[in-house]
């Protein structure tokens, strides 16, 4: 009786403090739950544009272009900005208004910013696309956050500025649609507003190039690398937590993730800039065949729209970098992609096939997908569950401060989803054994 007592004692304290803790967290579910459900939603799944532009003044309260972002060199920051698009308000502003104009698409009902919503980490965080009359490409869309900062762009490099990029989904027939350049220019050259507009940005009328270096300017305003991860990188040991420090450590060393994605003081993003095929879709290609009916196509039509049409719209998709260069060692080959706010944009890889970033691990342990093209840098890491999750916990510091609520969200689910399949068994890990340089 007496120690019955005693326990039902020790033990009532404990059971306020989790049925506490219960309501708490049923509360703060709750709420995200109900800020999610407010989110007004408009075509192809996307929120509304008004929605967006009031989100994105709450991310961007001021922009002031003469300034370098916080962390960059000044010199290094110029080096980005093309000599004919110099970085002003009026340019800033107007490619803003063409982001979220839906006018801009063949059947007014996508813009930019449908496939690279502020509310979802400017992505769709959809697996691949989808364009005007629900039409899906091969790609999965990558966020437009922190683009300024690539040395080529698309995910095979295909084009070679923002400015160039920006102009080709207003004519991708399965994207916004248009037949052709002046047709975007028809669809708002009437519009007094965007008349002033474009003389006060560029003293020219309203013209197709100018569309792609308004939007080019706007993108460079969205760099957004304020992580707790850059806070550690510059010196401050307690921004992220334990296991993150130790993903950190595992990134550089057992799990060699830092062969291509460098991340040190001076090149915080997390990419080489190359190419590099990391078997993720290898496993249903016939890269043989692919690869042959990739030359063809492109010896019959070598245009910039025909690539762009084999990239997006045809299984010759998986060739990637190969479908530029012609090279062998780039078939199925992309560009590694950034690591900031990884955390925020799901699903991953060029085909958006890997739901979580527990998925993304199970992929190099066991040293991707084999295939005849597989880079030299992948082999399997014998990583344990631990180290996996220390891996992930490392990979969630990388978002910028102002997503950190999308973060937890993202985090939470994310995990949820993944434990569906853990413990994983046996034959789905990859083992190799210790090689000379590791402790
Ligand atoms: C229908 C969806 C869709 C629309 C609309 C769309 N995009 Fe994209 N975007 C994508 C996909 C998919 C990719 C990847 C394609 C590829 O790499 O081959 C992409 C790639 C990009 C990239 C390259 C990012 C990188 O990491 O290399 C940028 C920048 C970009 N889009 C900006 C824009 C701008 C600006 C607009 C409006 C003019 C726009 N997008 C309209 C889906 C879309
Ligand atoms: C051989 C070079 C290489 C190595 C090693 C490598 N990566 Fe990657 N990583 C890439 C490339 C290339 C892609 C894009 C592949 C694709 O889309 O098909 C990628 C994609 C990713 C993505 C998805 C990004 C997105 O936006 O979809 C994550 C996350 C990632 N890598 C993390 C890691 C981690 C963690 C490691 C170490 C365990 C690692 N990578 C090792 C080259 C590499």
């Amino acid at each position: 009786m007496h120690t019955k007592k005693i326990q039902s004692s020790r033990c009532s304290p404990i059971v306020s403090i989790v049925t506490l803790c219960g309501i708490v967290l049923f509360t703060l579910w709750n709420t995200q739950a109900a800020v999610l459900a407010q989110v007004p939603k408009g075509e192809h799944g996307a929120a509304e544009m008004e929605y967006q532009i009031k989100q994105l003044n709450q991310l961007q309260p001021s922009v002031d272009v003469s300034k370098t972002p916080p962390g960059f060199d000044s010199v290094i920051w110029q080096a980005f900005i093309p000599q004919d698009n110099a970085l002003t308000p009026e340019r800033v502003l107007l490619g803003r208004k063409l982001y979220f104009d839906k006018r801009l698409s063949a059947d007014g009902t996508v813009s930019c910013a449908t496939c690279h919503d502020v509310t979802r980490g400017f992505t769709d965080q959809l697996a691949v696309s989808e364009g005007i009359k629900e039409q899906f490409g091969k790609r999965n869309a990558p966020t437009t956050l922190n683009v300024a900062l690539l040395q080529t762009v698309f995910l095979d490099g295909r084009s070679p500025t923002l400015e160039h990029q920006a102009k080709m989904p207003i004519i991708n027939p399965i994207e916004m649609g248009m037949s052709d350049g002046q047709a975007a220019v028809n669809a708002i050259k009437d519009d007094a507003e965007y008349q002033a507009a474009f003389q006060k940005a560029y003293r020219r009328q309203v013209n197709y190039d100018d569309i792609g270096r308004a939007i080019a300017a706007f993108e460079r305003t969205l760099i957004f690398m304020d992580s707790p991860f850059r806070r550690f990188l510059n010196g401050d040991k307690n921004a992220i937590s334990s296991e993150a420090h130790q993903g950190w450590e595992l990134f550089n060393e057992k799990g060699r993730c830092v062969t291509c994605h460098p991340m040190n003081p001076s090149n915080p993003l997390g990419t080489d800039n190359r190419f590099h095929n990391v078997g993720v879709s290898a496993r249903h290609q016939d890269f043989d065949t692919l690869t042959r009916q990739g030359l063809k196509a492109l010896e019959e039509d070598a245009s910039e729209q025909k690539l762009e049409e084999l990239a997006l719209s045809t299984d010759m998709s998986e060739l990637g970098r190969f479908l530029v260069t012609k090279n062998r060692s780039d078939i199925g080959a992309f560009r590694t992609p950034l690591l900031l706010n990884i955390g925020i944009t799901p699903p991953y890889m060029h085909d958006g096939t890997v739901e979580t970033l527990w998925d993304v691990m199970d992929h190099y342990n066991k040293g991707g997908e084999a295939n005849l093209f597989l880079d030299g840098g992948m082999e399997p890491l014998a990583l344990t569950e631990d180290e996996i999750n220390n891996i992930v916990a490392f990979l969630f510091s990388l978002t910028d401060d102002r997503f950190a609520q999308e973060n937890q969200r993202q985090l939470k689910r994310q995990k949820a989803q993944s434990e569906k399949k853990r413990p994983l068994k046996d034959d789905d890990m990859a083992f190799r054994k210790k090689i000379a340089f590791e402790k």
